[in-house]
C-alpha cells in the first residue's frame, strides 16, 4: 500500500489518532481533552478543551525557536513599484501594535472586526492582530460594492472596520473610503469606529468622531500579548455566495484550522520552514485566508503577497519574475490566471527571461483545471501541475495531490484523490443512493468533515444544517457534481446549484437575478453561467420586459448591466442581457436554467419532459444566435 493510501485509510478509520497526531505540530497553552466531539451532529467539534492562540502559532513561536530574522512576508506590488520584506520579528512587532490599538478601541475576545482592504501588508497584519486578541475578523473582498459590504456589516455587526484609502487594480486606482461611507450609510448596524490606512496614492477624508488614522494609532499603541482562546472559539467569518441574495457567513474555528492547515502545508504542498510559498489570490477569498496568511506562517515559511495581475503588471512574465526573484517553491493560483498568461504569451517567451531554480510545483484551484490549461502549463513549466478541489466552506482542499507525502500520477482534468479526512461519495440526486465508479452524480462527504472545515454559518445554525446536511442525511452536500473514475480519481464537473465561478470569483446567479428583477422595466429574468475561454464562466442575463414598456432595448440592457456591477461589484459584469418574450419553464413554473445553459454553450440537450411549452427553447436559441452560441 502506498503512503497516500495508508494515510487516507488511517484518517477515516481512526480520525482521532490521525488528527491527534497532527495536532502535535501546534503549540497549545492547554492540550485538548477530546480530539473529536461528535455528540451533536452535524456540529462536530475538534480539539475540545484545547486552548491556543493562532497568532502565537503563526508568529511568536517561530521567533522563540530562532526564526526571528527569517523573512515571514514579502510584499510584491508591481502596481506601486514596491517590494517590502518583513522578518518574523518585524511582522510580530507590527501585528502586536495593531492588536494594541484594537484593544485601545475596546475590541476584546469574541468581538467582530470587518476588514475591507486591498492587497497590502496591513491587511494580513490586521487579520493576525484580530487573532492575537481573540477578536473574530471578517474580511470583505475589496472588489465588492457598498451594498455587498453593507450586507456583511449588518450580519457580522463589527465594533470596528479596518480599511484603507484605496485599492489599485492594474492601472486603475479605486478610492475605498467613499465605498465604505456608502456601505455604512446603507447598513443598519453602525460600527463604532473606522480605522483608515492612508496610502500615498489617495488621501481619504476622515469623518470626525468616527474615522481614525491607522498610522497615528499604531504609533501610540502598546504591543498586545496573545490572548488564549478555546480551540472551538471562532477565528474568522468569511462570507461566500449562496444561492440567494444573502451571503453565508462561513465560521472557522481556531484549533482545527491551525492543525489542518499545518498538515496541508507539509503534506499537500511539501513546504518546510524557511521555504517561500506564494498564493496569488486575494486576502478577501478563502485561498487568501488559508494560504496567503495562515498556512505559510503557521509552518514558519515565507509568504508572498502580490498586488498585481498575471498579465499587464507589466506583462505576462509577471508570475515568472516573482517566482524567480523571491525563490518561490510553490505557486498556488486559479486556472484563469494561467489562461490569461497563455493568451498573451502562448509560446512562453517571457519565461525564457527567468530562472525558476527553486520552483517545484504549481497548484491550481477555484475551478476545474481544463486539460488544455493543464497541458500548456505542465509542458511550459516542466513541473507538476496539480489541480485541487476546494470550497470556502472547507477551508482547504477536499481532493488533490501530495507533494510532501506521495505524488500520485496526474490525470489531466482530474483533481486526483480525496484528501485525508474527506470520505467523498457520489450520490444519485433523486434517490440519494450511492453511485458506482464511472457514474456522475452529486458530490458529498460523509460526516464528520475533518478539522479546519466550517463549524457553522454565523448565527445561522439552522441554515448550516438545512443547506449542507439535510439534503442527504449523514453527508455534507458540496453543491458540486462529478464522478470517480475506475482508478478512484475524482472529476469535479461543476456546480449543481446557482453558483458560478467567474475568473476565480464565486458568485451567485440567484443574487444577480434578484438585482435584475428590481429594474422597473423587468417582469421576469434568469441569469445563467456560460462557458468563457478566459474566465471559465461568465454570467449571461435573460429578461422579459413588463407589458407596455416602450423604451429602447439598448438603454434597458445597459441599465441592467450597470445595476449588477453597481450592486455586487465589477467582478459581476453580465456578459450580455438578452431580451426575450418568455422564459422556458416546467409546467410547475421552474425556469429551465440548466437547459438554457446547455443551449448557450452549444451542447446537446434533450427537451425536458416537464417543459410547459417546447417552443420557448427555440426562442432562447434564436435569441442567442448569432453572437452567443458557441
Ligand atoms: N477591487 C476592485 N475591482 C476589482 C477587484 C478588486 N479587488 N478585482 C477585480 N476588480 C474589477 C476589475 O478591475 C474589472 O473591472 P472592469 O470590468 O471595470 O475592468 C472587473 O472587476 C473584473 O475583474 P476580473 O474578473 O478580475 O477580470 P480582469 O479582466 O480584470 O482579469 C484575470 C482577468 C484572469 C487576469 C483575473 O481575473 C485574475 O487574475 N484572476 C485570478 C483570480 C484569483 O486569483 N482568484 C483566487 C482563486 S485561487
Ligand atoms: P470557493 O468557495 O470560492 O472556493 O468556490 C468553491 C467552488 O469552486 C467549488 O464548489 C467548485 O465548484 C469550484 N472549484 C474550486 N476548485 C475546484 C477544482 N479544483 N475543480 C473543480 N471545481 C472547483
Amino acid at each position: 500500500m502506498g503512503k497516500y493510501e495508508q494515510t487516507f485509510r488511517e484518517s477515516l478509520e481512526n480520525p482521532k489518532q490521525f488528527w491527534g497526531r497532527a495536532a502535535e505540530s501546534i503549540t497549545w497553552y492547554k492540550r485538548w481533552e477530546t480530539v473529536l466531539d461528535a455528540s451533536n451532529p452535524p456540529f462536530y467539534r475538534w480539539f475540545v478543551g484545547g486552548v491556543l492562540n493562532t497568532c502565537y502559532n503563526a508568529l511568536d513561536r517561530h521567533i522563540e525557536r530562532g526564526r526571528a530574522d527569517q523573512l515571514a512576508l514579502i510584499y510584491d506590488s508591481p502596481v506601486t513599484d514596491t517590494i517590502q520584506k518583513f522578518t518574523y520579528s518585524e511582522l510580530r512587532a507590527r501585528v502586536a501594535k495593531i492588536a494594541g490599538f484594537l484593544k485601545d478601541l475596546g475590541v476584546t475576545k469574541g468581538d467582530t472586526v470587518v476588514i475591507y482592504m486591498p492587497m497590502i501588508p496591513e491587511a494580513l497584519m490586521a487579520m493576525l492582530a484580530c487573532a492575537r486578541i481573540g477578536a473574530v475578523h471578517s474580511v470583505v473582498f475589496g472588489g465588492f460594492a457598498p451594498r455587498e459590504l453593507a450586507i456583511r456589516i449588518d450580519d457580522a455587526k463589527p465594533k470596528i472596520v479596518l480599511s484603507a484609502s484605496c485599492g489599485i487594480e492594474g492601472k486603475k486606482i479605486i478610492p475605498y473610503k467613499p465605498l465604505l461611507d456608502e456601505a455604512i450609510a446603507l447598513a443598519t448596524h453602525k460600527p463604532q469606529k473606522c480605522v483608515i490606512y492612508q496610502r500615498p496614492q489617495v488621501r481619504a477624508e476622515l469623518i470626525e468622531g468616527r474615522d481614525l488614522d491607522w498610522v497615528s494609532l499604531e504609533q501610540k499603541a502598546q504591543p498586545a500579548e496573545c490572548v488564549p482562546v478555546a480551540a472551538t472559539d471562532p477565528l474568522y467569518i468569511l462570507y461566500t455566495s449562496g444561492t440567494t441574495g444573502k451571503p453565508k457567513g462561513v465560521v472557522r474555528d481556531n484549533g482545527g484550522h491551525a492543525v489542518a492547515l499545518s498538515w496541508t502545508m507539509q503534506y499537500i504542498y511539501g513546504i518546510e520552514p524557511g521555504d517561500v510559498y506564494w498564493a496569488a489570490s486575494d486576502v478577501g477569498w478563502v485561498v487568501g485566508h488559508s494560504y496567503i496568511v495562515y498556512g505559510p506562517l503557521l509552518v514558519g515559511a515565507t509568504t508572498v503577497m502580490y498586488e498585481g495581475k498575471p498579465v499587464g503588471t507589466p506583462d505576462p512574465g509577471a508570475f515568472w519574475r516573482v517566482i524567480s526573484q523571491h525563490k518561490v517553491k510553490v505557486l498556488f493560483t486559479a486556472p484563469t490566471a494561467f489562461r490569461a498568461i497563455k493568451r498573451e504569451d502562448p509560446t512562453g517567451e517571457y519565461l525564457k527571461k527567468y530562472k525558476l531554480s527553486h520552483f517545484q510545483a504549481l497548484f491550481l484551484a477555484g475551478e476545474r483545471t481544463d486539460p488544455d490549461t493543464y497541458y500548456w502549463a505542465s509542458e511550459l513549466l516542466k513541473r507538476p501541475v496539480i489541480d485541487h478541489w476546494w470550497q470556502t466552506e472547507t477551508g482547504w482542499a477536499i481532493a488533490g495531490n501530495f507533494c510532501g507525502l506521495e505524488l500520485l500520477p496526474i490525470k489531466a482534468g482530474s483533481a486526483t484523490k480525496p484528501m485525508p479526512g474527506y470520505d467523498v461519495r457520489i450520490l444519485d440526486p433523486s434517490t440519494g443512493k450511492e453511485l458506482p465508479r464511472g457514474e456522475s452524480g452529486v458530490m458529498v462527504v460523509k460526516e464528520p468533515l475533518p478539522p479546519g472545515t466550517f463549524m457553522t454559518l454565523w448565527q445561522r445554525d439552522d441554515d448550516f444544517k438545512k443547506t449542507y446536511f439535510d439534503p442527504f442525511p449523514g453527508y455534507y452536500f458540496t453543491g458540486d457534481g462529478g464522478y470517480f473514475d475506475e482508478d478512484g480519481y475524482i472529476y469535479v464537473m461543476g456546480r449543481v446549484d446557482d453558483i458560478i465561478n467567474v475568473a476565480g470569483h464565486r458568485l451567485s446567479t440567484g443574487e444577480m437575478e434578484e438585482i435584475v428583477a428590481q429594474h422597473p422595466d423587468v417582469a421576469e429574468c434568469a441569469v445563467i453561467g456560460v462557458a468563457d475561454s478566459l474566465k471559465g464562466e461568465v454570467p449571461l442575463g435573460f429578461v422579459v420586459l413588463k407589458a407596455g414598456v416602450q423604451r429602447a432595448h439598448a438603454e434597458i440592457i445597459a441599465e441592467v448591466k450597470q445595476k449588477v456591477r453597481k450592486e455586487i461589484g465589477a467582478i459581476a459584469s453580465l456578459k450580455d442581457v438578452l431580451i426575450v418574450n418568455r422564459l422556458p419553464k416546467t409546467r410547475s413554473g421552474k425556469i429551465l436554467r440548466g437547459t438554457m445553459r446547455k443551449i448557450a454553450d452549444g451542447q446537446q440537450y434533450t427537451v425536458p419532459s416537464t417543459i410547459d411549452d417546447p417552443a420557448t427553447l427555440q426562442e432562447i436559441e434564436s435569441a442567442l444566435r448569432p453572437a452567443h452560441l458557441k
